[in-house]
């Protein structure tokens, strides 16, 4: 019994050392709130709670965290319990909700049917007396279970039981969390996923691609996706070509920038970005974000606190230079209809007012849509190939 175990489990190793995992988009609650004109109440909401949070700067990106989440399969425990996660490199922990949670604490999860963990129907599951909070996002008690990615098996992941979520991952279209970024951001202190991920995989990288974005049309054939390649480059979505830079932190994905330019406007500082799939647009600097304002003669939307040009307009390309080359967001990537009508498009760019803590910026799916990129774990780097959409 103990050999075929064994055996099988080499088996499944070794036929699973690449792994290519779909994603899925959620539609846009951000395009809606915009529409209705919440958002800017909505966003100092979010401000407020980062303010009134731990001061880490592990709380920067989630500010944005609330549109576009890509989204992932998983399935945890024996028999397997599947469940639909976010997919963020810009948190460390796995987290999903606990079946024990409660109408009053996780409202959503309950009345929206989705997935939660019962560990009394997993043999695998072993509980820990620890529990855990992440600031604004869940709480409850670590446990540690397999975990199947794409058909890898993890063994033993610690992860959170969630008996208590927040807004807004609460009434997201997930049942949870997988957290991509380094154990340093951890908030469950087990070894985090990426850690356990890297020794299983071919190569000790994963590469992401998200498809092309759709703005405000929800519709099921125009939910694009992406895709989450463990061990591999994508060969099929990205250009060969792959430019690498060292990572300057090894918390998020944090490298550094040394120039911004967009139409006449530049920037040669030296700063600091993070690339973070759970945030939806890009963060930038209030000095580079007066710059593309300027670029492309875009208007503030006092009501959403967000800048507006018309759609049909021509906008030249945000470019970055990163690790001596240079990366391109077209305007076909940041100005977005968001389906508000009379021909208004906004941009999908943000001032992050970190006030000195965290990143500078936050390069969020906008980005990832433009440019492919590879987080390469073991050699603590970045890389960014040139995104090839679908048609
Ligand atoms: C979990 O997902 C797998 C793979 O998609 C599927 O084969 C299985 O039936 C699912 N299990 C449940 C309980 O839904
Ligand atoms: C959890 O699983 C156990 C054992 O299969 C079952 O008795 C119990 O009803 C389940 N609890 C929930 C909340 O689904
Ligand atoms: C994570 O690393 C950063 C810089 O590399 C450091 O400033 C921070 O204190 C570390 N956080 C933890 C929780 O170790």
């Amino acid at each position: 019994m103990k050999t075929t175990l064994l055996l099988l489990v080499i088996l499944g190793l070794a036929q699973c050392a690449v792994i290519k995992q779909q994603v899925h988009k959620s539609g846009s609650r951000q395009a809606k709130m915009i529409r209705e004109g919440i958002y800017s109440d909505f966003l100092a909401n979010r401000h407020l709670a980062r303010a009134q949070g731990d001061g880490n700067v592990g709380t920067q990106p989630f500010i944005d965290y609330l549109d576009d989440v890509y989204r992932g399969e998983i399935s945890i425990g024996t028999p397997p319990q599947n469940f639909s996660v976010a997919l963020d490199t810009g948190s460390s922990d796995l987290w999903v909700v606990d079946a024990r949670c409660n109408i009053w604490d996780c409202p959503d999860f309950i009345y929206w049917t989705k997935s939660r963990f019962n560990s009394s129907a997993s043999s695998t599951f072993y509980p820990t007396n620890n529990p855990y909070n992440i600031p604004h996002v869940s709480s409850g008690m670590v446990g540690t279970d397999d975990l199947d990615v794409g058909g890898i098996t993890v063994y033993n992941q610690g992860f959170g039981l969630a008996t208590d979520t927040n807004n807004p991952f609460a009434d997201q279209a997930i049942d949870g969390v997988l957290g991509l970024a380094w154990p340093n951001l951890s908030k469950i202190f087990v070894a985090a996923p990426i850690e356990n991920l890297v020794r299983v995989l071919d190569l000790p990288l994963f590469t992401i691609w998200l498809d092309r974005h759709d703005g405000a049309d929800d519709s099921a054939e125009h939910k694009r996706g992406g895709l989450i390649t463990y061990g591999a480059l994508d060969n099929e979505h990205c250009e060969a070509e792959v430019g690498y830079v060292k990572l300057s932190s090894l918390s998020y994905w944090q490298f550094p920038m040394t120039r911004f330019s967009v139409g006449s406007y530049s920037s040669n500082a030296r700063v600091d970005a993070i690339s973070d799939t759970g945030s939806a647009w890009i963060g930038a600097p209030a000095s580079a974000v007066a710059g593309v304002v300027a670029a492309t003669g875009a208007k503030i939307d006092p009501i959403n606190n967000l800048y507006t040009v018309p759609c049909a307009g021509k906008y030249p390309d945000l470019v970055f230079t990163i690790g001596g080359r240079e990366y391109t967001v077209p305007s076909m990537d940041y100005v977005l209809d968001l389906g508000y009508g009379k021909g208004k498009c906004y941009l999908a760019v943000y001032a992050v007012s970190g006030g000195g803590f965290g990143p500078d910026w936050i390069l969020g799916d906008t980005w990832i849509r433009a440019n492919c990129n590879v987080y390469d774990i073991g050699q603590r780097r970045i890389g960014f190939a040139k995104s090839i959409p679908s048609p």
